[in-house]
């Protein structure tokens, strides 16, 4: 690699702008090529960033100036596209959620060791400033231990509002793992805990798409904290975007806002506004895994701590199917 890494993407769908505006932003990655099966997506991408246009992740692979390769594919693509572009000497950041299965998480995570390669799992809220700003707080220690940390995460989701592969869990679509994916990072993030038991409730409730669009669930962390995770894709409903920790000495909840009740007056009711500077979360994201390619730091979401989260959302399903609770060894 020269001074500058070489970035390739492929998918040039909803979420590739943003990784193609995030090398914009940085002087030392620059973006080589779009991969996009679909002619018209790819030339106008490439047209529109910039970049050359691949017909296809082989013919991408085949390039010497792309040292990293972002995958904004469809989930059951995610597995087997990371191992080839590993296996292939690329670095890899795969978006979330991680991929359709534990030994597909395993695979990938043996993939990028065998090749001495770094792979990071686009799990971006812990770039998006407010999201990160609440683990700060939390690791302060300022509002004591973390007890708990609930997230109410309830949108509109009707078939046709986003592509259709989204709504069949077959093609590793549903709320809980294309949504439910990120505010169970979040608790983990705030908890920096695995979770080790899950007992919830997965089903097809308000929509007639075939996945779920709606999960309760309790998450036993290693750590001794809790968290409960309610989610809907709603066909109707009020959209709520609500996240909160309970702590010790004190308590914290955000949605675009992060605010916090003051530890030093207890006696005070009420929240106080913390302020947040803002940021760009995918240009962050990639900074992070450009640094951990050149040495200089570590990498924020590796793909042990992608497997982790996918285990639980798995353990979801499995403890809704059963009707009992999950222990995750
Ligand atoms: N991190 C975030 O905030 C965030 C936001 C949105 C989406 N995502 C994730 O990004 C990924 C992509 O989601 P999306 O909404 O952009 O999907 P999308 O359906 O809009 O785009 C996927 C693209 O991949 C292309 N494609 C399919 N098979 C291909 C192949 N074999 N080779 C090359 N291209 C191929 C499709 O033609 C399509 O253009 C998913 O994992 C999704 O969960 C993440």
């Amino acid at each position: 690699m020269a001074g500058t890494l070489g970035l390739g993407i492929v998918g040039a769908g909803r979420v590739a702008a943003n990784h193609a505006r995030a090398a914009q932003r940085l002087d030392d990655v620059a973006l080589r090529a779009i991969a996009e099966v679909d002619g018209t997506r790819r030339a106008a991408f490439a047209e529109e960033y910039g970049c050359a246009g691949e017909a296809s992740l082989d013919a991408l692979l085949r390039r010497d100036d792309v040292d990293l390769v972002v995958l904004a594919l469809p989930h059951r693509l995610h597995a087997e596209a990371a191992i080839q572009a590993l296996q292939a000497g690329k670095h890899v950041l795969v978006e979330k959620p991680m991929a359709m299965s534990v030994e597909e998480c395993d695979r990938m995570i043996a993939a990028a060791k065998a090749a001495n390669r770094l792979l990071a799992v686009g799990l971006t809220h812990h770039f998006h400033p407010v999201p990160a700003a609440a683990r700060v707080l939390i690791r302060s220690g300022q509002l004591g231990r973390l007890v708990w940390a609930t997230e109410t995460q309830y949108s509109q989701r009707r078939l046709g509002s986003n592509p259709s592969w989204l709504f069949d869990r077959a093609e590793g679509g549903g709320q809980l793992l294309a949504n439910g994916v990120h505010f169970t990072d979040r608790m983990m993030m705030l908890a920096g805990s695995r979770i080790v038991a899950v007992k919830a409730l997965v089903g097809s409730f308000f929509n007639a798409y075939p996945s779920d669009d709606g999960t309760l669930a309790y998450f036993q962390f290693e750590n001794g904290a809790a968290g409960t995770l309610a989610l809907t894709g709603h066909y109707s409903g009020a959209p709520t975007s609500l996240a909160q920790a309970v702590c010790t000495k004190g308590m914290l909840r955000y949605g675009r806002e992060l605010e916090a009740t003051d530890p030093d007056q207890p006696d005070v009711e009420g929240y106080r506004a913390v302020p947040v500077p803002p940021a760009n979360g995918f240009a962050r994201q990639l900074q992070n895994v450009a640094a951990a390619i050149r040495g200089e730091g570590a990498l924020e979401v590796p793909g042990e701590w992608g497997r982790d989260v996918m285990r639980a959302l798995f353990a979801c399903e499995e403890s809704s199917r059963r009707g009992r609770e999950v222990v995750l060894e």
